[in-house]
């Protein structure tokens, strides 16, 4: 049985959406009835609460409108009994001009919005698609997360897309065993995500899971920190230490930035993936553990290899089991997934309410190519909580180097006066400005990428006035 199969719940987005609407004026239920009809929505109405509650008590929907005011049981009352039956049904209540207290009462006993009457047929119509999409795209992570939990015990990795799927299954086959795994993959795809997760699947789970930035830490310091060293083996080590080699026994050890390591330190690695022995340093005594090794990169070692800065043997020794990891780029049906999953951590963590990604702004996010991955995208989203003043996040709430199709539209809100010519130099402006940023102000790796002479972006950036932060850094 195929992962994708069972895994891929489906798109929700495909199935019409079904509306209930309780209200007691006919007139309101016939004028949301013809609107939501003819947008495609699936209506049902409810002329009080009592009948409310019995077609809600046998049937489900994807949103439910409903009055403050009616009469009897008023709608804040009902609420809870709503929630109660449907915990995850979105609830916009409708309210008269001027009450404003109520609709706080109902927002706190769990409505997800209000609108006033007379409504705004467009920003009705736009609160009732956002609050579904929220609902759906949050029901879609929950259950997606659910599965990856009961089938890989996997906390929080989400993806459904086919190259993802297929590395679940590979990290669920290997993780038991004490193969040494090699994971390569640009940065923030998910490496450590996936390191972790090896552990967390392998019998070694209740052990140590022990990281270390190898390309990080100057050789002499990493060499004592992995291998330990007795009392008076330098200057500095008044006191013995154990290696993280021993610390991480039973355990797995992460040898991250593997490709960015010294020759010499490859060379003392080695010798330890061999035979896992050592000894440490200034020590006379060999250590026997049993770790077992995973190790990152996000440079091509094959290449490494090639161009002599790592170790043929020490590659081989790594590449026992190699696993890939995309970017996100390649696997553009986890980002609304993932984008979900961060509103809601961060929103979490802020103590607030997730916020939902308006149409345009999941439009800039599926356009978008990652080049930092799913870290990138998980800075955005976390960014957007941050940012927003309301539910929803607008394209102008996302990081401007997201957003570089939509300068013009920008340009001309904020100047209105500004002729074609004004606005076209501010978008070139504005996108030599971004690209400069993202090459670290390496103006000739900038020329290359915009494929024109050096010579002429250097008389662009003087007579558009780019301001240069930081120039040629390396
Ligand atoms: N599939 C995923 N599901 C959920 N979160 C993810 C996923 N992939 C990555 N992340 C999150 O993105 C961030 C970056 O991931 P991680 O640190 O594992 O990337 P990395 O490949 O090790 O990056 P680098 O090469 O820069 O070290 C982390 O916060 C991680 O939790
Ligand atoms: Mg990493």
């Amino acid at each position: 049985m195929s992962a994708t199969a069972t895994l891929a719940p489906p798109s929700a987005a495909a199935t019409t959406a079904r509306l209930l609407i309780i209200d007691d004026e006919p007139s309101i239920r016939e004028s949301l009835d013809t609107l939501l009809t003819l947008e495609g929505f699936d209506v049902t109405l409810a002329p009080d609460g009592a009948k409310g509650l019995d077609i809600l008590s046998h049937d489900e929907f994807d949103l439910l409108l409903l009055d403050l005011a009616l009469p009897g049981e008023s709608g804040i009352d009902l609420l809870p009994r709503i929630t109660a039956m449907h915990p995850n049904l979105p609830v916009i209540m409708i309210t008269a001009f001027g009450t404003v207290g109520n609709v706080v009462d109902a927002v706190r006993a769990g409505a997800e919005n209000f609108i006033q009457k007379p409504w705004d047929n467009e920003k009705l119509l736009a609160d009732i698609r956002s609050a579904i999409a929220r609902h759906r795209a949050e029901a879609e992570v929950i259950q997606l997360k659910r599965v990856l939990k009961q089938r890989y015990n996997f906390e929080n990795i989400i993806g459904k897309s086919e190259p993802m799927l297929r590395l679940f299954d590979t990290v669920a086959q290997v993780a038991p065993s004490r193969s040494t795994i090699l994971i390569q993959g640009e940065s923030g795809t998910g490496k450590e995500l996936i390191a972790k997760a090896i552990h967390q699947n392998s019998p070694r789970r209740d052990r140590a899971f022990v990281a270390v930035n190898t390309g990080a830490i100057p050789s002499d310091l990493l060499e004592s920190s992995l291998f330990g060293h007795v009392k008076g083996a330098f200057t500095s080590a008044i006191n013995a230490k154990k290696g993280l080699f021993e610390v991480a026994n039973g355990g797995t050890l992460f040898l991250d930035e593997i490709g960015t390591m010294s020759m010499d330190m490859q060379a003392k690695i080695l010798r330890v993936l061999q035979d896992r022995r050592f000894m440490h340093l200034g020590g006379t005594q060999e250590i026997q553990v049993d770790v077992r090794i995973v190790a990152a990169t996000n440079v091509n070692l094959q290449q490494a290899v090639k161009d002599g800065r790592f170790r043929e043997d020490l590659f081989y020794r790594l590449n026992v089991i190699s696993l890939e990891l995309p970017p996100l780029r390649q696997r553009r049906e986890d980002v609304p997934l993932l984008a979900q999953h961060f509103l809601r951590f961060y929103a979490n963590e802020n103590s607030t309410e997730a916020p939902s990604l308006s149409p345009e702004a999941l439009r800039v996010l599926m356009d978008y190519e990652w080049p930092g991955n799913v870290r990138e995208l998980e800075n955005a989203m976390e960014r957007g909580v941050v940012l927003a003043t309301t539910r929803t996040i607008t394209p102008d709430l996302l990081p401007s180097q997201l957003t570089g199709t939509t300068y013009s539209a920008s340009v001309l809100d904020h100047r209105p006066d500004a002729s074609l010519f004004d606005v076209m130099e501010e978008i070139e402006r504005r996108i030599i400005a971004d690209r400069l940023e993202r090459c670290h102000w390496n103006q000739t790796e900038a020329a290359e990428y915009f494929k024109i002479p050096l010579s002429t972006l250097n008389q662009k950036i003087k007579r558009l006035n780019v301001e240069i932060k930081k120039r040629n850094r390396d």
